[in-house]
């Protein structure tokens, strides 16, 4: 089964941005590590990120003929995007939301995610192993 892993503005910077927050890890890092331990189930992701609110929900488009799931990590967006919100929600494919950081223990203003209700779960505070999760959540549902 193809996913699509999406992520949103300023996850470019990992490995930069605040470690302690966000772990040592490079996106491509992330990247490299969920591919492979997926790659004996058979599975494959497609990644991509971007800064820009119209490409992620353009990218989203785009899943409903190649994906069967979403990982969505949206970034700042989580928080205040309408806009992403539904384009998940009209795309009808199973999506998960991913943080790496506790978003629940931060700001307040971060305590809020407006893409929740339209994705099967939320997985947070767990650094890159939150995408894992997501992805694994996403095979049980599917199978
Ligand atoms: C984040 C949490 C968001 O609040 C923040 O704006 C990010 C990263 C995370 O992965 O912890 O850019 O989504």
């Amino acid at each position: 089964m193809k996913f699509f892993v999406i992520n949103g503005p300023n996850l470019n910077l990992l490995g930069l941005r605040d470690p302690k927050l966000y772990g040592k890890d490079t996106l491509l890092d992330i990247e490299e590590w969920l591919n492979e331990h997926q790659k004996t189930e058979g599975h494959s992701f497609l990644w991509f990120q971007s800064n820009h609110e119209g490409e992620i929900i353009d990218h989203i488009h785009k899943s409903i003929d190649n994906a069967k799931g979403i990982i969505i990590n949206p970034g700042a967006f989580t928080h205040y995007s309408y806009a992403i919100r539904d384009a998940i929600a009209s795309v009808n494919i199973p999506t998960v939301e991913v943080h790496l950081s506790d978003i629940h223990s931060r700001e307040d203003f971060r305590k809020k995610s407006v893409i929740k209700d339209v994705c099967i779960a939320q997985y947070f505070g767990l650094k890159k192993l939150s995408y894992l999760k997501g992805f694994k959540k996403l095979i049980n549902t599917l199978i």
